[in-house]
């Protein structure tokens, strides 16, 4: 009951998440064929088919999208100084809630397009940059990236952006998606969802891990020191970030396709091949550990490990890793919404009062 493992809340045609046999299907396809052949838009156009009067393929959703990020820069230049001192998924939101509300396609690509417009932002605006300008015509990836750096990606980093945002876009019932639910089933609209499912990412448990997983890395420092560092770790009672799902009692087949683009990365240079050595030996200790400490209960690589090393490749700072979560999750927290609002009703559990009566507390 705690936590509300085994309960189905919802009947979606959006995903569905395999624990066991480690897959994950996105609207009847599997996330290894999408991450291979898909752009982001591509599984835009996919997830959102159907859920907004008008359905757009996907050229039109790269095109839309893109009007939707220059539409939205202008709101970017109010990340004033007081925004670039808190932490970036805060400036973010913030950002966010000075939004109208509304259910529409252009609502939904504007809040899509803001977490990828904004991230950059703040981000530079921490470093005492002006944020740059998107540029409609290049693919949402890659103009995020040269949103960023201020040149445009070189191809094997926009491919990697975008397998990243693939492999983030949607997965179940996880708890930023089901609070965009539960929002979306009261009827407030898409911007108020949005603005509740990052609030529920950016705890270290959901979306919030991938930066503590750079720390750990960095506290280890060496492959060798791995496993006593890990080991202390876990007797102090600590839980290893990047590691741990609960659903998946496989390795979440996420991690694998980010390691794909990690080696890519690594092949073309594009990657310091002992940051990766690292990983892995980090890896290895951890997944040992846990199987020794965990008998009964498979503790795997999760999303989140390799999502570390491949935004830390890619040049976005660890603290900014929860704002490029959100930019790939935004998608699916958008169809959810409205699948919601399509056919699904109020969400309103009960719950199972054990305190005390009247006549007891008196
Ligand atoms: N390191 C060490 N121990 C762990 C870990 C871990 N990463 N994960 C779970 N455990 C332990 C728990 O402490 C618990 O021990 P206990 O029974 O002695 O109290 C036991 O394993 C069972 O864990 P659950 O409570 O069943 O795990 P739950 O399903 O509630 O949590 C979660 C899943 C939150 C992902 C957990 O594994 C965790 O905290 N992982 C680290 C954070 C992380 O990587 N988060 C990203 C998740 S992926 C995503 O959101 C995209």
């Amino acid at each position: 009951m705690s936590g509300l493992d085994d309960v189905i809340a919802t009947e979606t045609t959006l995903s569905d998440v395999d624990g066991e046999a480690g897959r994950l299907v996105i609207r009847g396809r599997s996330l290894d064929e999408l991450v291979i052949g898909c752009r982001y838009e591509d599984v835009l156009a996919l997830l959102w088919a159907g859920l907004f009067p008008e359905s757009a393929g996907a050229d039109q959703i790269a095109r839309g999208l893109g009007a939707a990020r220059l539409q939205v820069f202008e709101q970017s230049r109010a990340a004033d100084a007081q925004l670039a001192e808190q932490p970036p998924v805060d400036a973010v939101r913030t950002l966010l809630s000075r939004f109208e509300e509304g259910n529409d396609p252009s609502t939904a690509l504007r809040l899509v397009a803001a977490l990828a417009v904004f991230t950059p932002a703040v981000i530079r605006r921490a470093h005492g940059l002006e944020a740059i300008r998107p540029d409609p015509g290049l693919g949402h990836a890659a103009d995020m990236l040269r949103m960023l750096h201020g040149e445009a990606p070189h191809p094997d980093q926009a491919r990697a952006l975008d397998r990243y945002l693939v492999s983030a876009v949607d997965h179940g019932l996880n708890a930023s998606t089901f609070t965009a639910r539960v929002i979306a089933s009261t009827r407030a609209g898409l911007t108020s969802a949005l603005i509740g499912a990052i609030c529920a990412l950016k705890g270290p448990l959901h979306g919030g891990a991938p930066g503590p997983v750079l720390d750990m890395l960095d506290a280890v420092g060496e492959p060798e020191a791995a496993r006593p560092w890990l080991e202390a770790a876990l007797s102090r009672g600590e839980r290893l970030m990047g590691f741990g799902h609960r659903i998946y009692r496989v390795r979440d087949p996420r991690a694998d396709a980010l390691k794909g683009a990690l080696e890519r990365l690594a092949q073309a240079g594009r990657l310091d091949p002992a940051r990766l050595r690292l990983a892995e030996a980090v890896e290895h200790a951890a997944l040992e550990l846990l199987s020794r400490n965990k008998p009964g209960r498979p503790l795997l690589t999760n999303l989140e490990f390799y999502t570390a090393l491949l935004l830390e490749a890619l040049g976005f700072p660890r603290e900014a890793f929860t704002c490029v979560f959100a930019a790939g999750r935004a998608g699916g927290w958008v169809a959810h919404a409205r699948e919601q609002v399509l056919r699904g009703r109020l969400i309103r559990p009960l719950s199972r009062y054990v305190g005390p009566r009247p006549s007891e507390a008196a």
